[in-house]
């Protein structure tokens, strides 16, 4: 076992410090050492975005991302989208248009809608398609996500957000 590396860094606006081996992933460090389980390994390798988080406002795969790049960087997961105890629009859409089933990919998806409605607050449905591209689901089809995030796009309760 190597050497662990102390980690400093910021996740959903909070101070957090740990210890990991310069092999682990953010995502092996998140679901394992601070148990924020919301990031899920679907592939491992990039191509699902199941573990889907922003770090410092770019949306990444954070089974690509070394823990040890953390240091110092600000970190939204899943656990930080809701606003208080309050839903966050994206959420409370998926679940009024059913855009879910078996959730794996879930928090992925919302993730990354969260990132592009931070850079486009209001885009068309070829840029929520495109957008979405490296977001994978075996159950729903698509559909209902993409009306989902559309939906919470116009909602007031997104202009609210923003203003
Ligand atoms: S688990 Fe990271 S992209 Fe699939
Ligand atoms: S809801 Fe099952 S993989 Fe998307």
């Amino acid at each position: 076992m190597s050497k662990k590396v102390q980690v400093q860094t910021t996740i959903n606006g909070e101070e957090v410090e740990f210890l990991c081996e310069p092999r682990q992933s953010l995502l092996e460090v998140l679901r394992e050492t601070l148990l924020l389980t919301g990031a899920k390994e679907g592939c491992n390798n990039g191509n699902c975005g199941a573990c889907n988080v922003i770090m410092n406002g770019r949306l990444v795969n954070s089974c690509l991302v070394l823990a040890v790049e953390a240091e110092g960087a600000e970190i939204t997961t899943i656990e930080g989208i809701a606003l208080g105890d309050r839903l966050h629009p994206l959420q409370q859409k998926f679940l009024e248009h059913a855009a879910l089933q078996c959730g794996i990919c879930t928090p992925g998806f919302i993730v990354s809608a969260k990132a592009l409605l931070d850079k486009n607050p209001d885009p068309t449905e070829h840029d929520v398609r495109m957008w979405l591209a490296g977001n994978l689901c075996r159950c729903t089809g698509y559909d209902k996500i993409v009306r989902a995030v559309l939906d919470a796009a116009d909602s007031p309760e997104m202009e609210m957000i923003r203003s």
